[in-house]
C-alpha cells in the first residue's frame, strides 16, 4: 500500500516521474505528491487526489527538469487523505523530505517526544515522526541521521529520503515494506514495485530486509541495518513496458481478463514437457513429496479462493489431508504441526503481509513452504523454500483476474505432479488430463467472443440490489470468487455460498429485486443445482446462470445464462467460469460508472495487516 518513486542522476522532466508513479497507482490511489530538488530549493507539490489531477495542476511545470526527487502515491492508513497528509513529508526547517509506504507502531509515543523536544507537526500520519526523527539526529551526515532514526522505529516501512543539506544522496530505507533500486544509464531509481522505472532502467537490486541504500547518480552501496556492507546482486528486469500498459483497452482489468488464455498456454508450455510436469523452482524431494501427510494453504482475496479450488483437488487426485485459511486468520491459530506437513501460499503480489506473516511463522516451526507467485523477486519468492511462478505477466487492475485463473492452472498442475510421485494418479488419466488442459486456453477465448451477450445481461442484472452466488463442489470458490469481483468494483452487495447452505440462511434475501448467480455445469451435482434454482425460482428470484453449451435445465430456469465449454473433467472448469464471472463483474462496474481500476478504499498489494 502506498507507492514510492525516487531519483538521483542526469536532470529527467517531472512528467516522466509522473508516469512512473502512475504504474505504481494501483497501491494507493488517494491522495499523492512530489518534491524535486532545483538550485538548492525543494520543489514540493502534494494532491489529495488521484495523479492525473496533480498532473493537470502541474501542466505548466512537467518539462521542468530535476536531478533528484522523490514521489508518492498514498493509500491511508493514518489520517484521511488530504493535502496535508500526503506525502512526501518535509522536517520543520523544510530541509529534509521523506516518502513512506508502511507504518510506524510506535508513532504516537515519538511524536509526543518530538513536540516536547520543539518539533512542528503538520499532519496526522505516522510517517512525520520519521523526518523529524532524522531532523534530529542530523550532525552533517544524512546517512547517519537516518541510522539513528530507523533505530527508534517499529513496524514496517520502506522510505526515500533526500535533503538540501546533501543533494547527492538519496537514501533508502528497506524493512517490512517492499523497494528495489533500479540501475539506469544515466541516474538511479528506488521504487516499490518494477513497473515505476520499466522506460529508465534494466538492472535492479531488491533490497533485502533490513538494509539502507546510499544511492548517487554513479554509485550504489548497500548497508545492513547492523552497519556492514552489503553485496550489490544484480538482477536483469525481465518485464518489458508495453507488459505494463492498456494495449487499447479501455481499462487493465478488460486487458488482463483477455490475456488470460496466453497466460494459461504460457505456464503449460513452461512446466509440461512431453507429459511430464517440472518445475524448476520447486526444491521439494520425491522422498519429502511421498511422506507429506498434510498440506496447509493460506492467502488472502482471491489467491485465497485460487487455494480453495486446489483444496478439492489435492483432496482428490493426491490422497492428501487439506487445510486451508485466509492468512489473516491462519498466522493467529495454534496449530499441530509436523515436518511431514507442507505450507503452500499463494499470492500475486509476493508482498501481502499477512501471507508473509503466515509463512514466517511455519518456518519458525520448522514447516517447509512452497510459494505459488506472479511477481519475480518479490518478499515470498525471497522468503519460501520452493517456489512456482504463474506467469500471467504484471496484474495492474486492483482486481485480480488473470493472476487468478494462472494461479489455479499452476495449482492444478502441482496436483497432477503430486499425485504422480504418489502414484494416486495413473499415467494414462494424467495424459488425458494434460491434453484437456492444454486446450482450456482455446475455450476461454470461447468465452471471451461471447463478451456483446454478457455485456448486454450485465445491462440488465447492474439494476439489482445485492447478488448471491451460489454454486457447489469445486466451483464453491468460482461462487466466492464472482461475488468479490462484483462487490469490490461495482460495491453492489454480494455474497458467495454454497449453495446447499442457502436454505439455512440467504434465502431470506431472495426476491424479485436480488440477482442470484448459479454456477452450474454439468457434474455430479448439477441435478443438486437445479433444485436450489427451483427454489430461488420459486421465490421470484432473478437468476443468472452459468451453464455448459447444450445445457436445457438450468436455462429453462434461468432468467440469462453464459454458456462455458463442457469439459471432460469438470474440475477444471474453474478456470472458465471465472472468465464469465469476472466479464459480468466488469460489465455491471461499468454500467453504473465506476472506476474499475481503482476501486474505492482499496489497494492491490497490501503491505500491512
Ligand atoms: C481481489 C484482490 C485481492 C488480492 C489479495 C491478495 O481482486 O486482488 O483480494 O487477491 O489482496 O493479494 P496477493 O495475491 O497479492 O497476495
Amino acid at each position: 500500500m502506498c507507492g514510492i518513486l525516487g531519483y538521483i542522476g542526469k536532470e529527467r522532466a517531472l512528467g516522466t516521474f509522473l508516469d512512473g508513479l502512475s504504474r505504481l497507482e494501483y497501491r494507493g490511489y488517494d491522495s499523492c505528491g512530489v518534491v524535486g530538488i532545483k538550485e538548492g530549493n525543494f520543489f514540493l507539490k502534494k494532491h489529495p487526489g488521484k495523479i492525473h489531477e496533480l498532473r493537470s495542476g502541474l501542466k505548466d511545470f512537467l518539462e521542468e527538469r530535476f536531478p533528484i526527487g522523490i514521489f508518492h502515491t498514498r493509500w491511508a492508513t493514518h489520517g484521511r487523505p488530504s493535502q496535508a497528509n500526503a506525502h512526501p513529508h518535509l522536517d520543520c526547517k523544510s530541509q529534509i523530505a521523506i516518502v513512506h509506504n508502511g507504518i510506524i507502531e510506535n508513532y504516537l509515543a515519538l511524536k509526543d517526544a518530538l513536540i516536547k523536544e520543539g518539533h512542528k507537526f503538520v499532519s496526522e500520519t505516522d510517517t512525520e515522526v520519521v523526518v523529524h526523527l532524522i531532523e534530529k539526529f542530523y550532525n552533517g551526515s544524512l546517512k547517519d541521521a537516518v541510522y539513528k532514526a530507523i533505530k527508534k522505529l517499529h513496524g514496517s516501512f520502506s522510505l526515500g529520503v533526500i535533503s538540501l543539506k546533501d543533494p547527492t544522496r538519496l537514501i533508502a530505507v528497506r524493512k517490512g515494506s517492499p523497494l528495489i533500486v533500479g540501475l539506469g544509464k544515466d541516474g538511479n531509481f528506488i521504487a516499490s514495485d518494477i513497473p515505476a522505472i520499466l522506460p529508465f532502467a534494466k538492472e535492479v537490486v531488491y533490497l533485502k530486509d533490513e538494509e539502507v541504500a546510499v544511492i548517487r547518480s554513479d554509485k550504489v552501496e548497500i548497508f545492513h541495518f547492523k552497519g556492514s556492507s552489503v553485496k550489490l546482486e544484480i538482477e536483469r528486469i525481465r518485464i518489458k513496458p508495453q507488459d505494463a500498459e492498456k494495449k487499447g483497452f479501455e481499462h487493465f482489468m478488460l486487458k488482463e481478463i483477455h490475456e488470460q488464455p496466453e497466460a494459461l498456454k504460457r505456464i503449460f508450455s513452461l512446466y509440461v514437457k512431453r507429459n511430464t510436469i517440472e518445475f524448476p523452482y520447486l526444491n521439494l524431494d520425491e522422498k519429502y513429496v511421498k511422506s507429506l501427510k498434510k498440506i496447509f494453504i493460506t492467502a488472502c482475496g482471491t489467491a485465497y479462493h485460487a487455494g480453495y479450488v486446489a483444496k478439492y483437488f489435492l483432496e482428490k487426485y493426491c490422497d492428501l489431508d487439506i487445510e486451508i485459511d485466509t492468512s489473516s486468520e491462519f498466522r493467529y491459530r495454534t496449530l499441530n504441526v509436523t515436518k511431514n506437513d507442507l505450507l503452500l501460499t499463494i499470492s500475486q503480489s509476493g508482498e501481502t503481509a499477512d501471507t508473509l506473516a503466515a509463512v514466517r511463522d511455519m518456518e519458525r516451526h520448522g514447516v517447509k513452504v512452497l510459494s505459488i507467485c506472479n511477481v519475480e523477486g518479490s518478499t515470498l519468492t525471497k522468503e519460501s523454500d520452493g517456489i512456482i511462478f504463474t506467469h500471467a505477466g504484471p496484474e495492474i487492475g486492483v482486481a485480480s483476474t488473470k493472476a487468478y485463473t494462472a494461479q489455479i492452472m499452476v495449482l492444478v498442475l502441482l496436483a497432477l505432479y503430486i499425485g504422480k510421485i504418489r502414484k494416486t494418479i495413473a499415467e494414462k488419466d494424467l495424459k488425458v488430463m494434460l491434453r484437456e488442459l492444454s486446450v482450456l486456453p482455446e475455450h476461454q477465448k470461447e468465452i471471451l467472443a461471447k463478451i456483446n451477450e454478457v455485456k448486454k445481461i450485465a445491462k440488465e442484472f447492474s439494476k439489482f440490489g445485492c447478488f448471491l452466488f451460489l454454486a457447489r463442489g469445486i466451483n464453491y470458490p468460482s461462487a466466492l470468487e464472482g461475488a468479490l469481483k462484483l462487490k469490490e468494483i461495482s460495491y453492489i452487495p454480494a455474497e458467495g455460498y454454497p449453495a446447499g447452505e442457502m436454505k439455512h440462511g440467504p434465502i431470506a434475501l431472495i426476491d424479485e429485486y436480488r440477482g442470484v448467480v448459479c454456477v452450474a455445469p454439468k457434474d455430479f451435482l448439477y441435478e443438486k443445482m437445479i433444485s436450489n434454482m427451483q427454489e430461488i425460482k420459486a421465490r421470484k428470484g432473478k437468476i443468472l446462470a452459468i451453464v455448459n453449451c447444450g445445457d436445457t435445465q438450468a436455462s429453462r430456469l434461468s432468467d440469462a445464462v453464459i454458456h462455458c465449454p463442457q469439459l471432460k473433467n469438470n474440475d477444471f472448469s474453474p478456470m472458465l467460469v471465472a472468465v464469465g464471472l469476472q466479464l459480468f463483474a466488469y460489465y455491471v462496474a461499468k454500467n453504473l460508472g465506476c472506476e474499475i481500476d481503482q476501486p474505492r478504499n482499496l489497494a492491490k498489494s497490501v503491505t500491512v495487516e
